[in-house]
């Protein structure tokens, strides 16, 4: 649905423009400026995207200012309560929760595809013994590019769907051996009798010298940190796969585009920030300490897992992962606990700070969810391929959404530009 919005211009005599806007569902509604650079020569000017949405999109609706987050119209409560991981992963695949027989078959058609070419396996070996496991992702996820000839075509559905099932099958696959590569044991298959979260367990911590058996517990929170992860409509690096998928490559090129992306410590780095960051303050003691770097300004010093560019409340994730956490260290006794403590009352602390509650500065997902991997053995450098390994199905789900739709265009901002004016070339041996 459009209506009509007038921009006055200031310096062409109060003319005005007439732009259509655009209303959601739900949420603010747009202006649509994509015609004011042909008809008026004039660009909107909007870095870190503060004001623009970049598309239409109808997998996941955020309110920041009240904390909702839903995909596919589904309160993220109410999934993280009642859904399984892959019920999540086909809601956002096809728009719709599955029914019973649609589970099995999707069940059937993921497990079946984790597996990786054995040639696929021997890329591992190229890699330093220490190499930190996002790079060995961002390199393996690119190049399954190179396997899969037979199904790339880009412009038939049915090559997407099958691009997107090998992507979300595999990626726990890929994942875990990376961890193999670096702790130098040897590649675990995949079990088939195992649920996505338990395999994914299974693959990293059994060897072939001891059964496995994953942890109920450990699975359970495994679960609920995928799916609490597993979209978040234009972050930083869905937007990356978006613009990779604008110019037509293929889908694992733009799903490693996503991971590089993801990786930074503003963006999904931050769980192995907040662990590294609760590390080195330690002790409760030191927690003043840490808040006044965190709002000296000559001080590079943030709290890592507080603050989003969306929510400016409690980020609802944290909420629910919080529970999760007590959970997680009561049950599985696991000695961490004064991590958790320490975690709590800096977050009680901050949260009566006048510089964060000014800003609206709340405790965000990854605030709890690196204690967690912690409490379930995962190293501090797979925190951010596990949540990789959860949002594939978003990063897969709008680039299903943007190739199906018949507008996409190629993603191409514009600039203001603030370099010299043009000048004529010096020749070198007139060059001071
Ligand atoms: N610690 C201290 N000050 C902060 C923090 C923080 N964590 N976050 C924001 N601020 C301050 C910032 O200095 C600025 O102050 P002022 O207005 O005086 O200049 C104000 O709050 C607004 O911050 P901003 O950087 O303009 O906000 P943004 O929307 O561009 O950045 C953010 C959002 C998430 C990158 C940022 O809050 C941050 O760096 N947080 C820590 C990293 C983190 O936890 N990232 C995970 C995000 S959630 C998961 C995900 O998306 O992957």
């Amino acid at each position: 649905m459009t209506a009509k919005y007038q921009l006055i211009q200031k310096d062409r005599e109060q003319e005005g423009i007439d732009l259509d806007v655009i209303q959601p569902v739900v949420g603010p509604p747009a202006v649509d400026v994509t015609r004011l650079y042909r008809d008026q020569g004039l660009l909107t000017y909007d870095p870190g995207f503060m004001s623009t949405a970049s598309c239409q999109s109808s997998i996941t609706y955020i309110d920041g200012e009240a904390g909702v987050l839903e995909y596919r119209g589904y309160p993220i409560e109410q999934l993280a309560k009642e859904a399984d991981y892959l019920e999540v992963v086909f809601l956002l695949l096809y728009g719709e929760l599955p029914n019973r027989t649609q589970l099995h078959e999707f069940d059937d058609i993921i497990t079946h595809h984790t597996m990786l070419n054995e040639r696929l396996k021997e890329f591992f070996g190229g890699f330093h013994y220490d190499a930190h496991p996002m790079a060995i992702m961002v390199g393996v996820v690119g190049s399954l590019s190179a396997f899969y000839h037979d199904s790339l075509d880009i412009n038939s559905p049915r090559h997407r769907e099958i691009s997107a099932h090998r992507l979300i099958a595999k990626i726990p696959t890929i994942a875990a051996a990376s961890y193999k590569h670096n702790v130098g044991e040897p590649i675990v298959y995949p079990d088939n009798e195992l649920s996505y979260c338990g395999n994914l367990l299974h693959m990293m911590f059994a060897t072939p010298c001891e059964p496995y058996h994953p942890n109920p517990i450990a699975v359970e929170a495994m679960n609920l940190l995928f799916i609490l992860h597993a979209d978040h409509e234009q972050n930083a690096s869905t937007s990356t796969v978006r613009l990779a998928g604008s110019s037509l490559a293929n889908p694992f090129a733009c799903i490693a585009a996503g991971i590089a992306s993801l990786w930074g410590p503003a963006h999904g780095g931050a769980n192995e920030a907040v662990l590294e960051m609760l590390t080195e303050i330690g002790d409760v003691s030191n927690i003043d300490k840490y808040i006044a770097k965190a709002k000296d300004k000559n001080d590079p010093f943030r709290l890592m897992g507080f603050g989003h560019r969306v929510y400016k409340n409690y980020d609802p994730r944290a909420n629910i992962l919080r529970e999760m956490c007590k959970k997680v260290l009561t049950e599985l006794a696991d000695n961490n606990n004064p991590l958790f403590e320490l975690a709590l009352k800096l977050e009680e602390i901050a949260l009566e700070d006048e510089y964060f509650v000014k800003r609206k500065l709340y405790p965000n997902v990854d605030f709890y969810s690196g204690i967690i991997y912690r409490a379930l053995n995962i190293p501090n450098n797979m925190f951010t391929v596990m949540f990789a390994i959860a949002r594939t199905v978003g990063w897969v789900s709008h680039w299903m959404e943007m190739m199906s739709d018949p507008l996409q265009r190629i993603g191409r901002p514009r600039q203001v530009y603030t370099g010299p004016p043009r000048r004529d070339f010096v020749s070198l041996n007139r060059r001071s």
